[in-house]
């Protein structure tokens, strides 16, 4: 019977081994087959170029028509980013390594990839100028001009490349057909004073390894023998600003690491000197979540030993201290620390301003990214050239206030004169069927109704309509700058791209193609001690169906994991992250400073 199993386990080893052999020959082939085909390519296809290697180019790159179209990617960073452990990676739970993913792996030779920055578009000649050689300048003869700012954090990969002459990388222009613009944003600092000096940001990969250096340098530093114990308590004070939620996870992973690890090593200080503080200036965190899921994660934070400073705002940053001002006092107040981690938000990078200067900026007015029409295409190029996704696009929303008086008549059936909640809430939701995020603003338009019924009489007549459909404008703005958003983004150009019949109309109604509609798949956030909050508000109508509420705890933690695990984009990063868990679980993270 041995012998048999024996067998039967020889057998299966050998068909696997061998099958997994014949697979990755197959694929050598494939591949072979394909760069000789990409390198022959003759310029009869229209060329699409696609900016960026984020979470809004890589869907579109993986599924765009590579027989119908050149596909050439232009970026800095020659891999895809997990954001979302990156706060995982700044204290060692997942190691770098685990959360990137080489851009050629991903999309195979058939789409070339430049290492480069694009620094100016023509779009003209709708020609795009790039520099490969890390900075992020152009110059054009004597005149040199700075475009982006020389921060070393831009883009991600500028402070990693080696300059020598050996491997000089010419300034080059690309001509493009389509140009897709995915670039992102960068961080916000408000121009408030002592932050790009003296705060990390947790943005890209960089920013998690130098966190995970300073923190175990502070550690390092708290155990000389001479150190005060006043300087002992600055050293191993953690600020956090901004309670979205990458302040919050970070504050959540930089608590566990204490307490799974720290403690361990260091019992003393952490007993006595290490304090960490959030600091968020409204009045909860996780503002964009259901007040619910706020609540649970300011009291599981007390829970966590994670001071929560709320109401107050961060005025300015020093070498030493973190400078803030209570809500309702004029008093500046200084907040002794040492490793200030910034999480305040996004804002537009120089390259997306750059576009919308070029495309002129009365057609781009917004200032949060590139405004597009609803297929992603930039405002104002009138060949439709361009489309912009992800972080550094905004899609133009019709202002329902606009179309007051059709919007009435069209809701007051029974023609009453006044519109009940059912009514007004059929209202917006038809009126805004077409907008790509109607879903997650369900709650939005319950809320904003009973602000303009003053009078709690249960309707709203033409007159209370006007302020309410006022208020509803401002608050239906953007789509929430996520990966989620992006990834869908990417997807749907690449769809679109591959209908289109006819590339030179721009009237895509008449080909029958449709625009794009976001599907909100509800929010996750990890807080820390095996706890993650859900939020599945505006959802609808996938999860109302289940009733499901905002779900906090260990069980929304499992969630958690099985998304994120379940979104690596491989079978190696898949693999890297489970034994990362599984490892952290067993052994604990690794404190060297390197
Ligand atoms: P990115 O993914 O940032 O990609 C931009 C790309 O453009 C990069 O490859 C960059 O190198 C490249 N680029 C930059 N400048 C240029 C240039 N001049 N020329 C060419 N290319 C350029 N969202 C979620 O939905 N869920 C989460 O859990 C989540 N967690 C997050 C955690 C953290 C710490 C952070 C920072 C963000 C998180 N997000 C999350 C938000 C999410 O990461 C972003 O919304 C998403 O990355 C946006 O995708 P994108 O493609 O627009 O930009
Ligand atoms: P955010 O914009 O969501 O939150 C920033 C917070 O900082 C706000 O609450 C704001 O009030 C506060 N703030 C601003 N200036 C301040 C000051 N001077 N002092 C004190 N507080 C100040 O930004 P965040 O968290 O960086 O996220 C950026 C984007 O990435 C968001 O769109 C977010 O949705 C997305 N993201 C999503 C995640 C998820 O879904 N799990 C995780 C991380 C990011």
């Amino acid at each position: 019977k041995l012998k048999r199993r024996l067998k039967n386990l020889l057998i299966v080893t050998v068909v696997g081994v061998g099958s997994f052999y014949s697979y990755r020959a197959y694929r050598s082939y494939k591949w072979s087959k394909e760069v000789s085909e990409s390198d022959s390519i003759t310029g009869t296809k229209p060329r699409i170029v696609v900016l960026g290697t984020g979470w809004g180019a890589v869907p579109l790159l993986k599924h765009i028509d590579t027989q119908k179209y050149e596909v050439v990617c232009v970026s800095p960073r020659n891999y895809f980013l997990m954001t979302p452990l990156l706060p995982s990676v700044s204290v060692g739970t997942v190691e770098t390594r685990t959360v990137i993913e080489s851009i050629r792996s991903l999309v195979g030779p058939k789409i070339k990839y430049v290492e480069a920055h694009c620094v100016d578009v023509d779009t003209k000649t709708k020609v795009i100028t790039c520099n490969s050689d890390g900075t992020n300048t152009v110059s054009r003869g004597d005149d040199v001009k700075t475009l982006l700012e020389p921060s070393k954090r831009a883009g991600g990969a500028s402070s990693r490349i080696i300059k020598d002459s050996a491997r000089t990388r010419p300034q080059f222009d690309m001509k493009y057909d389509i140009l897709v613009v995915a670039v992102g944003s960068e961080n916000n600092t408000f121009n408030i004073p002592g932050v790009e000096e003296h705060a990390h940001f947790l943005k890209e990969l960089l920013d998690a390894r130098r966190i995970r250096s300073a923190i175990s340098d502070a550690f390092e530093s708290a155990m000389t023998p001479s150190q005060t114990a006043e300087e002992r308590k600055r050293l191993l004070h953690f600020v956090i600003v901004g309670g979205g939620p990458t302040g919050v996870e970070f504050a959540a992973e930089l608590a566990d690491f204490v307490r799974e690890d720290l403690q361990y090593y260091f019992p003393r200080l952490v007993a006595n000197d290490v304090k960490i503080t959030l600091i968020e200036a409204l009045d909860h965190v996780l503002s964009m979540m259901d007040k619910q899921i706020s609540d649970y994660t300011e009291k599981h934070f007390r829970r966590e030993n994670i001071d929560v400073l709320m109401n107050t705002f961060v005025k300015s940053i020093k070498q030493r201290e973190v400078v803030v001002q209570f809500k309702g006092s004029n008093e500046l107040t200084s907040i002794p620390c040492s490793v200030v981690v910034w999480a305040t938000g996004i804002k537009a990078r120089p390259i997306t301003n750059r576009i919308r200067e070029i495309i002129g900026l009365k057609a781009q007015s917004n200032r949060m990214g590139i405004l597009t029409d609803r297929y992603l295409r930039a405002k104002g190029v009138t060949d439709g050239s361009i489309y912009a996704i992800g972080d550094c696009a905004t899609i133009e929303q019709p202002k329902l206030v606009d179309q007051i008086q059709t919007l009435f008549e069209e809701a007051d059936t029974q023609r009453k004169g006044a519109l009940d909640l059912q009514q007004f809430k059929a209202l917006v939701e038809r009126k805004i069927h077409d907008f790509p995020q109607l879903e997650i603003f369900s709650k939005t338009i319950e809320k904003t109704f009973e602000e303009a019924d003053k009078e709690k009489s249960g309707f709203l007549t033409l007159a209370t309509l006007h302020s309410a459909l006022e208020k509803a404008d401002k608050k239906i703005r953007a789509l929430p700058a996520t990966a989620q958003v992006a990834a869908q983004e990417g997807r749907y150009i690449a769809d679109l791209l591959n209908q289109v019949t006819d590339l030179k109309s721009s009237d895509y109604q008449q080909q029958n193609l449709q625009s794009f509609r976001y599907k909100h798949m509800g929010a996750l956030a990890y807080v820390g001690g095996d706890s993650a909050v859900l939020d599945f508000s505006g959802t609808k109508p996938i999860f109302d169906l289940f009733n499901l509420q905002p779900l906090s705890g260990r069980s929304a933690a499992y969630l958690w994991k099985s998304f994120y695990f379940t979104e690596m984009f491989t079978g190696r990063t898949k693999t890297l992250l489970a034994f990362d868990w599984v490892r952290t679980r067993l052994y604990g993270r690794d404190i060297s400073r390197y």
